[in-house]
């Protein structure tokens, strides 16, 4: 399979659209304090974020030859940080709904989505479990908002200072020049 000069269309896809969703969704998250008639929305955005974010995961593995070369150069500690900050999105993204799916259990509530279906009950209800679950995915929250804020710098620090073709390569729409795009 060839190495082509940007993402899939499938991944770029699934970037922008889960980048939409984890936003608005931490968003909310932040604002259930004053509004408690949020969270029942709040729980059904991120049950399809964990839904999104299986997907992705598949989705990335199955396209993994296909993906561009790193802008950094292989051995350099930029190549080593975006590694690093790819994995830790990819971990947060898919920690913070299952635990947010926790601590909905140990509450006493089922994650229901829509009220259309609910997830199954991992956890029985415990108060001291809730406050855990609570902390971890109020932690992983903050911690994905800190990670997207260096995410969006280095992007930036690519685009503008070095004038790589960065934000082009994860965009969705075709480039008429790109020859080599990979619509999969
Ligand atoms: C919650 C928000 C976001 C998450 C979780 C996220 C996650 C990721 C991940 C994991 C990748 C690596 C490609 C992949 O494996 O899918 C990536 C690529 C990229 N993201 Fe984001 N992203 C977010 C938001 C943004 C935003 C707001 C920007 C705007 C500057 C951005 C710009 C980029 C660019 C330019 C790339 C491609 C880098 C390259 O050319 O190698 N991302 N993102
Ligand atoms: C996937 C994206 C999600 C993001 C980005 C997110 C983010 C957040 C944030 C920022 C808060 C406020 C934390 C605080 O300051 O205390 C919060 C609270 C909460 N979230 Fe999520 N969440 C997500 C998914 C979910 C899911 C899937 C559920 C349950 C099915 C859920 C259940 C809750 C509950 C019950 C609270 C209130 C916690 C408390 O009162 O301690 N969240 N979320």
């Amino acid at each position: 399979m060839k190495r082509t000069s940007r993402y899939p269309f499938s991944i770029s896809v699934l970037h922008w659209l889960l980048a939409a969703a984890l936003i608005g969704n931490l968003i909310l998250g932040l604002m259930l304090d004053d509004n408690l008639d949020l969270l029942a929305l709040h729980k059904s955005i991120g049950i399809a974020v964990l839904a999104l974010v299986l997907f992705r995961l598949v989705n990335r593995l199955r396209l993994r030859r296909q993906l561009p070369a790193s802008v950094n150069a292989h051995g350099t500690l930029s190549h080593l940080a975006e590694r690093l900050v790819h994995f830790l999105l990819y971990a947060t993204m898919l920690a913070i709904p299952i635990l947010g799916w926790l601590k909905t259990n140990a509450a006493g509530h089922a994650a229901s989505f829509f009220g259309v279906f609910s997830l199954p009950t991992l956890v029985d209800k415990s108060h001291a479990l809730s406050h855990w679950f609570g902390m971890l995915h109020a932690a992983a929250a903050y911690g994905l908002a800190a990670l997207v804020g260096l995410h969006v710098a280095g992007a930036l620090v690519h685009a503008l200072t070095r004038r790589e073709n960065v934000l082009t390569r994860i965009s969705p729409l075709r480039a008429t020049s790109a020859s080599t795009d990979a619509h999969v």
